[in-house]
Protein backbone atom coordinates (compact mmCIF):
# COMPACT_ATOMS: atom_id res chain seq x y z
CA UNK A 1 0.00 0.00 0.00
CA UNK A 2 1.70 3.01 -1.11
CA UNK A 3 0.62 6.53 -2.09
CA UNK A 4 2.92 8.30 -5.00
CA UNK A 5 4.54 11.47 -4.22
CA UNK A 6 5.02 13.82 -6.66
CA UNK A 7 8.68 13.27 -7.20
CA UNK A 8 7.36 9.77 -8.65
CA UNK A 9 8.79 7.79 -5.69
CA UNK A 10 6.22 5.55 -3.46
CA UNK A 11 5.88 6.43 -0.01
CA UNK A 12 4.20 3.24 2.09
CA UNK A 13 0.21 4.89 3.57
CA UNK A 14 1.23 4.08 7.17
CA UNK A 15 4.39 3.85 9.38
CA UNK A 16 5.61 4.04 12.78
CA UNK A 17 5.99 6.72 14.83
CA UNK A 18 9.26 6.41 17.43
CA UNK A 19 8.45 9.28 19.76
CA UNK A 20 9.32 9.28 22.39
CA UNK A 21 11.59 5.96 22.48
CA UNK A 22 15.36 5.89 23.63
CA UNK A 23 17.56 3.73 21.18
CA UNK A 24 17.17 0.47 22.66
CA UNK A 25 13.71 1.15 22.88
CA UNK A 26 13.70 1.96 19.37
CA UNK A 27 15.29 -1.08 17.94
CA UNK A 28 12.86 -3.68 19.78
CA UNK A 29 10.04 -1.12 18.29
CA UNK A 30 11.35 -1.00 14.76
CA UNK A 31 12.32 -4.95 14.51
CA UNK A 32 9.23 -5.60 15.98
CA UNK A 33 7.35 -3.65 13.46
CA UNK A 34 8.87 -4.57 10.47
CA UNK A 35 8.28 -8.00 11.49
CA UNK A 36 4.37 -7.05 11.22
CA UNK A 37 4.69 -5.63 8.08
CA UNK A 38 5.32 -1.91 8.74
CA UNK A 39 7.27 -0.38 6.00
CA UNK A 40 7.53 3.24 6.84
CA UNK A 41 9.09 4.63 10.11
CA UNK A 42 9.26 8.00 11.81
CA UNK A 43 12.44 9.49 13.47
CA UNK A 44 14.05 12.49 14.06
CA UNK A 45 17.69 14.16 14.70
CA UNK A 46 15.66 15.27 17.88
CA UNK A 47 14.08 12.59 19.22
CA UNK A 48 18.13 10.89 20.01
CA UNK A 49 16.94 7.38 18.80
CA UNK A 50 18.45 7.63 15.03
CA UNK A 51 20.97 4.78 16.13
CA UNK A 52 18.26 2.51 17.76
CA UNK A 53 16.37 2.65 14.48
CA UNK A 54 19.65 1.89 12.48
CA UNK A 55 20.38 -0.83 14.42
CA UNK A 56 16.90 -2.36 13.50
CA UNK A 57 16.58 -1.42 10.14
CA UNK A 58 20.67 -3.22 9.63
CA UNK A 59 19.36 -6.10 10.78
CA UNK A 60 16.14 -6.61 9.26
CA UNK A 61 15.25 -9.47 7.14
CA UNK A 62 13.80 -7.00 4.37
CA UNK A 63 15.80 -5.62 1.61
CA UNK A 64 17.24 -2.10 2.76
CA UNK A 65 15.09 -0.69 -0.49
CA UNK A 66 11.74 -2.28 0.73
CA UNK A 67 11.96 0.43 3.85
CA UNK A 68 10.96 4.21 3.64
CA UNK A 69 13.23 5.55 6.56
CA UNK A 70 12.29 9.63 7.41
CA UNK A 71 14.47 11.73 9.34
CA UNK A 72 13.78 15.12 9.88
CA UNK A 73 16.91 18.20 10.70
CA UNK A 74 16.94 19.71 13.93
CA UNK A 75 16.37 23.52 14.66
CA UNK A 76 20.31 23.82 15.55
CA UNK A 77 21.16 22.61 11.97
CA UNK A 78 18.98 25.50 10.12
CA UNK A 79 21.27 27.20 7.45
CA UNK A 80 22.85 25.50 4.40
CA UNK A 81 25.99 24.25 5.90
CA UNK A 82 24.39 23.74 9.10
CA UNK A 83 22.16 21.66 7.27
CA UNK A 84 24.51 19.23 5.16
CA UNK A 85 25.89 18.74 8.15
CA UNK A 86 23.02 17.88 10.43
CA UNK A 87 21.92 15.72 7.20
CA UNK A 88 25.55 13.52 7.54
CA UNK A 89 25.70 13.34 11.48
CA UNK A 90 21.81 12.10 11.17
CA UNK A 91 22.79 9.73 8.00
CA UNK A 92 25.86 8.02 10.43
CA UNK A 93 23.78 7.63 12.94
CA UNK A 94 21.74 5.47 11.00
CA UNK A 95 24.12 3.99 9.90
CA UNK A 96 22.55 4.54 6.20
CA UNK A 97 24.00 5.12 2.59
CA UNK A 98 20.57 7.27 2.04
CA UNK A 99 17.58 8.35 3.84
CA UNK A 100 14.05 8.03 1.93
CA UNK A 101 12.54 11.27 2.82
CA UNK A 102 14.29 13.97 5.09
CA UNK A 103 12.32 16.42 6.20
CA UNK A 104 12.77 20.01 7.69
CA UNK A 105 11.46 19.44 11.70
CA UNK A 106 10.21 23.27 12.07
CA UNK A 107 10.11 26.27 9.58
CA UNK A 108 11.07 28.73 13.36
CA UNK A 109 10.44 31.45 11.22
CA UNK A 110 11.73 33.80 13.52
CA UNK A 111 15.20 32.65 12.37
CA UNK A 112 15.05 33.12 8.99
CA UNK A 113 16.78 30.62 7.80
CA UNK A 114 14.51 27.76 6.35
CA UNK A 115 14.77 28.79 2.57
CA UNK A 116 18.68 28.12 3.25
CA UNK A 117 17.87 25.15 4.45
CA UNK A 118 15.86 24.17 1.90
CA UNK A 119 18.57 24.25 -0.63
CA UNK A 120 20.73 22.26 0.62
CA UNK A 121 17.81 19.77 1.29
CA UNK A 122 17.19 20.32 -2.97
CA UNK A 123 21.35 19.49 -3.19
CA UNK A 124 20.94 16.18 -0.64
CA UNK A 125 18.43 15.00 -3.20
CA UNK A 126 20.39 16.20 -6.39
CA UNK A 127 23.01 13.75 -4.39
CA UNK A 128 20.79 10.99 -4.28
CA UNK A 129 21.39 11.28 -0.61
CA UNK A 130 17.65 12.03 0.36
CA UNK A 131 15.51 10.10 -2.09
CA UNK A 132 12.57 12.91 -1.06
CA UNK A 133 12.52 16.01 0.63
CA UNK A 134 9.43 17.61 2.71
CA UNK A 135 8.76 19.82 5.42
CA UNK A 136 6.88 19.41 8.53
CA UNK A 137 5.34 21.96 10.67
CA UNK A 138 5.12 24.57 7.77
CA UNK A 139 2.71 26.65 6.17
CA UNK A 140 1.21 27.20 3.00
CA UNK A 141 3.16 30.89 2.89
CA UNK A 142 6.17 29.04 4.07
CA UNK A 143 6.00 26.52 1.15
CA UNK A 144 5.00 29.22 -1.37
CA UNK A 145 8.51 30.95 -0.75
CA UNK A 146 10.35 27.96 -0.76
CA UNK A 147 8.48 27.14 -4.36
CA UNK A 148 9.29 30.76 -5.65
CA UNK A 149 12.72 30.69 -4.78
CA UNK A 150 13.74 27.31 -5.63
CA UNK A 151 11.28 25.85 -8.08
CA UNK A 152 11.33 22.60 -5.91
CA UNK A 153 8.02 21.90 -4.09
CA UNK A 154 8.53 19.59 -0.44
CA UNK A 155 6.88 16.24 -1.61
CA UNK A 156 5.14 15.70 2.09
CA UNK A 157 4.28 18.39 4.80
CA UNK A 158 4.27 16.44 8.15
CA UNK A 159 1.89 18.19 10.55
CA UNK A 160 -0.56 17.69 13.38
CA UNK A 161 -3.51 16.06 12.20
CA UNK A 162 -5.88 13.75 14.10
CA UNK A 163 -10.01 14.47 14.59
CA UNK A 164 -9.98 16.71 16.86
CA UNK A 165 -7.13 18.95 14.51
CA UNK A 166 -8.67 17.99 11.51
CA UNK A 167 -6.89 20.52 9.31
CA UNK A 168 -9.75 20.75 6.66
CA UNK A 169 -7.87 23.71 4.80
CA UNK A 170 -4.05 22.49 4.70
CA UNK A 171 -5.30 19.20 3.62
CA UNK A 172 -7.20 20.61 1.09
CA UNK A 173 -4.09 22.74 -0.08
CA UNK A 174 -1.81 20.04 0.02
CA UNK A 175 -3.99 18.41 -2.37
CA UNK A 176 -4.20 21.33 -4.81
CA UNK A 177 -0.55 20.96 -4.79
CA UNK A 178 0.46 18.13 -4.90
CA UNK A 179 2.24 17.66 -1.44
CA UNK A 180 1.16 14.68 1.09
CA UNK A 181 0.00 14.99 4.22
CA UNK A 182 1.49 13.24 6.53
CA UNK A 183 -0.19 13.23 10.01
CA UNK A 184 1.56 13.33 13.79
CA UNK A 185 -0.18 12.80 16.48
CA UNK A 186 -2.97 10.90 14.02
CA UNK A 187 -4.14 8.73 17.51
CA UNK A 188 -4.43 12.78 19.24
CA UNK A 189 -1.83 10.94 21.48
CA UNK A 190 -4.40 8.24 23.30
CA UNK A 191 -7.12 8.51 25.63
CA UNK A 192 -9.05 11.45 25.08
CA UNK A 193 -10.01 11.01 21.62
CA UNK A 194 -9.74 7.39 21.72
CA UNK A 195 -12.50 7.50 24.03
CA UNK A 196 -14.74 10.05 22.66
CA UNK A 197 -18.18 8.17 22.08
CA UNK A 198 -18.55 9.20 18.57
CA UNK A 199 -15.15 7.30 17.81
CA UNK A 200 -16.14 4.34 19.90
CA UNK A 201 -19.71 4.40 18.39
CA UNK A 202 -18.49 3.86 15.18
CA UNK A 203 -15.90 1.47 16.83
CA UNK A 204 -18.45 -0.59 17.34
CA UNK A 205 -19.89 -0.75 14.09
CA UNK A 206 -17.77 -1.55 12.12
CA UNK A 207 -16.13 -4.08 14.97
CA UNK A 208 -12.84 -2.59 15.21
CA UNK A 209 -11.28 -0.62 17.75
CA UNK A 210 -11.05 3.33 18.13
CA UNK A 211 -7.78 3.17 17.13
CA UNK A 212 -8.26 1.49 13.96
CA UNK A 213 -11.47 3.99 13.24
CA UNK A 214 -9.72 6.93 13.58
CA UNK A 215 -6.38 5.68 11.54
CA UNK A 216 -8.25 5.07 8.85
CA UNK A 217 -10.02 8.42 8.77
CA UNK A 218 -6.48 9.57 7.86
CA UNK A 219 -5.99 6.73 5.21
CA UNK A 220 -9.42 7.56 3.65
CA UNK A 221 -8.68 11.18 3.90
CA UNK A 222 -5.35 10.51 1.48
CA UNK A 223 -3.06 11.22 4.54
CA UNK A 224 -0.14 9.46 5.43
CA UNK A 225 -0.16 8.70 9.76
CA UNK A 226 2.84 7.35 11.83
CA UNK A 227 1.15 6.31 14.99
CA UNK A 228 3.40 5.74 17.96
CA UNK A 229 3.63 2.45 19.48
CA UNK A 230 5.39 0.90 21.65
CA UNK A 231 3.14 -2.06 22.29
CA UNK A 232 3.22 -5.14 19.77
CA UNK A 233 -0.71 -5.89 19.84
CA UNK A 234 -1.54 -2.01 19.25
CA UNK A 235 0.91 -1.71 16.93
CA UNK A 236 -0.55 -4.72 15.25
CA UNK A 237 -3.98 -3.41 15.33
CA UNK A 238 -2.69 0.27 13.84
CA UNK A 239 -1.36 -1.64 11.00
CA UNK A 240 -4.73 -3.76 10.58
CA UNK A 241 -7.00 -0.40 8.85
CA UNK A 242 -6.74 -1.83 4.87
CA UNK A 243 -9.48 -4.18 5.14
CA UNK A 244 -12.68 -1.67 5.45
CA UNK A 245 -14.18 1.06 4.65
CA UNK A 246 -15.66 4.71 6.63
CA UNK A 247 -18.54 6.27 4.60
CA UNK A 248 -19.08 9.56 3.43
CA UNK A 249 -21.26 10.09 6.99
CA UNK A 250 -18.48 8.16 9.28
CA UNK A 251 -15.91 10.32 7.64
CA UNK A 252 -17.62 13.63 8.32
CA UNK A 253 -18.60 12.98 11.93
CA UNK A 254 -15.02 12.47 12.63
CA UNK A 255 -14.29 15.48 11.07
CA UNK A 256 -16.74 17.22 13.16
CA UNK A 257 -14.49 16.35 16.18
CA UNK A 258 -12.23 19.37 15.57
CA UNK A 259 -11.91 21.95 18.55
CA UNK A 260 -9.31 23.99 16.79
CA UNK A 261 -6.95 23.27 19.86
CA UNK A 262 -3.46 21.84 18.50
CA UNK A 263 -1.82 19.60 20.99
CA UNK A 264 1.57 20.31 19.75
CA UNK A 265 3.37 23.73 18.92
CA UNK A 266 2.34 26.58 16.84
CA UNK A 267 4.20 26.52 13.19
CA UNK A 268 4.57 30.31 13.43
CA UNK A 269 6.03 30.40 17.15
CA UNK A 270 7.19 27.07 18.08
CA UNK A 271 11.06 27.05 19.03
CA UNK A 272 12.79 24.29 18.26
CA UNK A 273 16.29 23.21 19.00
N1 LIG B 1 6.95 16.46 13.04
C1 LIG B 1 6.66 16.76 14.29
O1 LIG B 1 6.82 17.90 14.74
C2 LIG B 1 6.13 15.67 15.19
C3 LIG B 1 5.58 16.02 16.43
C4 LIG B 1 5.08 14.99 17.24
C5 LIG B 1 5.14 13.67 16.81
N2 LIG B 1 5.72 13.37 15.58
C6 LIG B 1 5.79 11.96 15.10
O2 LIG B 1 4.48 11.43 15.10
C7 LIG B 1 4.47 10.20 15.84
C8 LIG B 1 3.12 9.96 16.46
O3 LIG B 1 2.70 11.04 17.27
P1 LIG B 1 2.48 10.95 18.86
O4 LIG B 1 3.36 9.88 19.41
O5 LIG B 1 2.58 12.33 19.37
O6 LIG B 1 0.95 10.54 19.02
P2 LIG B 1 0.00 9.32 18.61
O7 LIG B 1 0.69 8.39 17.67
O8 LIG B 1 -1.28 9.94 18.21
O9 LIG B 1 -0.27 8.61 19.99
C9 LIG B 1 0.68 7.82 20.66
C10 LIG B 1 0.06 7.37 21.98
O10 LIG B 1 -1.08 6.53 21.73
C11 LIG B 1 -0.88 5.25 22.31
N3 LIG B 1 -1.41 4.25 21.35
C12 LIG B 1 -0.85 3.85 20.20
N4 LIG B 1 -1.64 2.95 19.56
C13 LIG B 1 -2.73 2.80 20.34
C14 LIG B 1 -3.90 2.00 20.22
N5 LIG B 1 -4.10 1.19 19.18
N6 LIG B 1 -4.83 2.08 21.21
C15 LIG B 1 -4.64 2.89 22.29
N7 LIG B 1 -3.54 3.67 22.45
C16 LIG B 1 -2.61 3.63 21.49
C17 LIG B 1 0.62 5.10 22.53
O11 LIG B 1 0.92 4.29 23.64
P3 LIG B 1 1.72 2.87 23.53
O12 LIG B 1 3.07 3.15 23.01
O13 LIG B 1 1.73 2.38 24.94
O14 LIG B 1 0.92 2.00 22.61
C18 LIG B 1 1.02 6.55 22.81
O15 LIG B 1 0.78 6.87 24.17
C19 LIG B 1 5.61 10.39 16.84
O16 LIG B 1 6.03 9.16 17.39
C20 LIG B 1 6.65 11.04 15.97
O17 LIG B 1 7.31 10.06 15.17
C21 LIG B 1 6.19 14.36 14.78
Amino acid sequence: MTVMLADGRPMPRLGLGTWPMNDEEARQAVTHAVSLGYRLIDTAASYGNEAGVGAAVARAPVAREELFVTTKLRGSHHGYDAAMRGFEESRARLGLDYVDLYLIHWPLPGRGLYLDTWRAFVRLREQGLARSIGVSNFTPEQIGRLVAETGVPPAVNQVEMHPGFPQRELRDWHAGHDIVTESWSPLGRGSKLLDDPVVTDLAAAHGRTPAQVVLRWHVQLGAVPIPKSADPERMRQNLEVFDFSLSPEDLARLDNLGTGDRLGGDPDTHVEL
